[in-house]
């Protein structure tokens, strides 16, 4: 099978589409025939040598990717909830090596959902690492209720367009932050109130918010602190941009934490269910041909993606 292998850290230049052999599903594992794959910002630094890199080097050759949609080539043994044929989405092995960048892609099947039939494999596999990160922000962790408020920021981001979406729905009040060009589609999504972060302090007009999403680390984590109610709390995503979230939450008399996501298909499931029901959906900036891969690192780099960028395979 055709996979695009990273031969070493560094630049696009490094990705090689080569054969590979095929992978043979083992116990609880099905092997998916991939349709679309979305890329998120750990690729591009699991790419640099970052992200991911030391975890998922030892295992040559590295093959990027974790999100996935596609249709069920076989399966294992031990695996009853799904059949050849299925179509299905998730986010494989993370924060293991996913190797979804691949015309096959092999996963244990309890990382999986059926896909909605009535969205595109591009909106499914737009609709897994980001999608489950913004879930497990808001519910696993922060357990989001309804009638709190709620700050999100890159809030057209990845992440930050599926939070919007979820918070609404589960009956937050929320203001999403993003630049001006952005603001129709935030508010679009669901949040009550956009900030503009480019013009506006967004610590000088939020007050008492109960939970900050902070997608963005640094002085925009230390900014945030300010705007959150006594035992309200931040929760941060980025890896690296903040020293010890948790003691200087503390200090401010709120509480904090750096969260890492994790492949579940139980998570996966009650996305679906919200995608089924038209409740969510996936906003697909760009879909390239599998062949572009570099084109669509490059392009997710430049940090300002409304929503996903995808790729189709065939
Ligand atoms: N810990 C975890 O498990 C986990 C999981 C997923 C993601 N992450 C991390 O979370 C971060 C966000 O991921 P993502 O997929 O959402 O990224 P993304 O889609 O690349 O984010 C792009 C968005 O960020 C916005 N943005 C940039 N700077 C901003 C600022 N200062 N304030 C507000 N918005 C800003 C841009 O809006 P404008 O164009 O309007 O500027 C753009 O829409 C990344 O660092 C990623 O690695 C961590």
């Amino acid at each position: 099978m055709k996979a695009i292998i990273l031969n070493a850290p560094g630049g696009t230049e490094n990705f090689e589409m080569r054969d590979v052999p095929k992978p043979t599903p083992g116990e609880g594992e099905v092997l998916i025939r991939t349709v679309a794959v979305s890329i998120n910002p750990i690729d591009w630094k699991t790419r640099q040598g970052k992200g991911a890199w030391q975890r998922i080097s030892q295992e040559q050759p590295v093959i990027l990717g974790w999100d996935v949609s596609g249709v069920i080539e076989s399966v294992g043994p031990g695996v009853h909830d799904f059949s050849v044929g299925d179509a299905v989405f998730g986010m494989v092995n993370f924060p293991g090596h996913g190797r979804t960048y691949a015309e096959y892609v092999l996963a244990p099947s309890n990382q999986l959902a059926k896909k909605p039939q009535n969205i595109s494999h591009a909106e499914a596999a737009a609709s897994t690492l980001a999608a489950l990160t913004a879930w497990d922000v808001l519910f696993t962790h922060a357990g989001l209720q309804a009638g709190q408020k709620v700050l999100i920021h890159a809030a057209a981001g990845g992440v930050g367009h599926f939070a919007v979406q979820f918070a609404h729905h589960a009956g937050a009040y929320v203001i999403g932050t993003s630049s001006a060009e952005k603001r129709d589609f935030v508010l679009g999504l669901g949040a009550q109130e956009h900030i503009d972060y480019k013009n506006e302090d967004f610590s000088s007009l939020v007050q008492d918010a109960d939970l900050v999403v902070d997608t963005i680390g640094g002085e925009v984590f230390e900014r945030s602190l300010k705007t959150i109610r006594p035992g309200g709390q931040i929760i941060t995503i980025p890896t690296g941009y903040v020293d010890d979230p948790a003691g200087k939450a503390a200090n401010a008399g709120i509480r904090g934490q750096h969260i890492t996501v994790k492949s579940s298909g139980e998570n996966q499931r009650a996305i679906a269910n919200l995608l089924e029901e038209g409740k969510v959906r996936a906003h697909i900036d760009k879909d390239y041909p599998v062949s572009e891969i570099a084109k669509a690192h490059e392009e997710l780099e430049k940090g300002n993606t409304t929503g996903k960028i995808v790729l189709h395979f065939g």
